[in-house]
């Protein structure tokens, strides 16, 4: 069973300067609720009760928002504004959080090998909440769906879509042999690659699930792309030995960590979230 997710967020968010210069990008509002709670929601929902931050300087923020605020619940108990705490209290109350720091960012991969000591011998998902992941027609969450997968198959899953082909080098791009429609088995596997170097247009989205031997093959991984240790090179050496499966997910993502993105994501949330509830 899978039991804990980590969160990398440790960057600095340099594309939403100045908003990211005293706060952390995770904690940006997509309407009225962070970024990075939608991501913890989302690993809830998929039975990930034990969420696993790496931090890095200036993220405390982070840690106080899935924590109890004492002055906050004085002030506001017994009015009507409780019901707006409703859904971070039950995070706070249903949640395991641990945190460790990030001290060099060296690279995702890095970040991740960080987490190795809070995560132990077992498999784990991985959420990057600048990738924000709405569920539609009433499907599972990204994560729920890989977590289904993963019982199946008990292997690392990443999960991936089509960009077009002049965006493959913003992101881990795989090649795979079809297995069933929308679940590939990664043959290979290229960090940001240039657009005539991509072996497709199938994109790594900011959703995986990692089986714990990868963190024997990030130690064994050299830097690569932009001289950082990258997951994607880790899991391509997974890939070889045994397998990686990437998975077509049902829904909706939106690049939070671009301006477009987030732009997009807020009227999303906006017209299909906040103003049906
Ligand atoms: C990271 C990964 C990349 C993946 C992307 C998804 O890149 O290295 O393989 O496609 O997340 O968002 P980053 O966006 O952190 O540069």
């Amino acid at each position: 069973m899978i039991r804990k997710c980590l969160f990398p967020v440790a960057g600095y968010g340099t594309r939403f300067l100045p908003a990211t210069k005293s706060m952390p990008k995770e904690m940006l509002p997509i309407v009225n609720k962070p970024l990075v709670q939608y991501g913890v929601e989302e690993a809830v929902s998929a039975g990930l009760n034990n969420v696993t931050f790496v931090t890095g300087r200036g993220k405390r923020s982070i840690a106080d928002h899935f924590d109890i605020s004492y002055e906050l619940e004085h002030q506001i108990s017994g009015t009507g504004k409780e019901q707006y705490l409703e859904g971070i209290r039950y995070l706070i109350n249903n949640v395991n959080f641990s945190y460790t720091r990030q001290n060099n960012m060296l690279g995702l991969g890095h970040a991740i090998l960080t987490g190795e000591p809070l995560i132990g011998d077992e498999a784990f998902g991985v959420v990057l909440a600048d990738d924000l992941c709405v569920e539609e027609d009433g499907s599972d969450g990204v994560m729920a769906q890989m977590v289904k997968l993963y019982n199946q198959f008990r292997c690392s899953i990443v999960a991936i879509e089509e960009v077009p082909a002049d965006e493959v080098n913003k992101y881990g791009i795989i090649a795979g042999e079809s297995m069933v429609d929308g679940l590939y088995r990664v043959t290979d596997m290229v960090e940001k690659p240039n657009p005539e170097d991509a072996p497709s247009n199938l994109a790594i989205i900011g959703r995986y699930i990692l089986t714990p031997d990868i963190f024997q093959k990030i130690r064994d991984t050299p830097p690569g792309r932009n001289g950082e240790v990258q997951i994607t090179d880790a899991l391509l050496q997974q890939a070889k030995e045994g397998c990686v499966l990437a998975y077509k997910f049902k829904g909706r993502r939106f690049d939070c960590g671009s301006i477009d993105g987030f732009v997009e994501a807020t009227n999303y949330c906006y017209e299909n979230i906040y103003k049906k509830k």
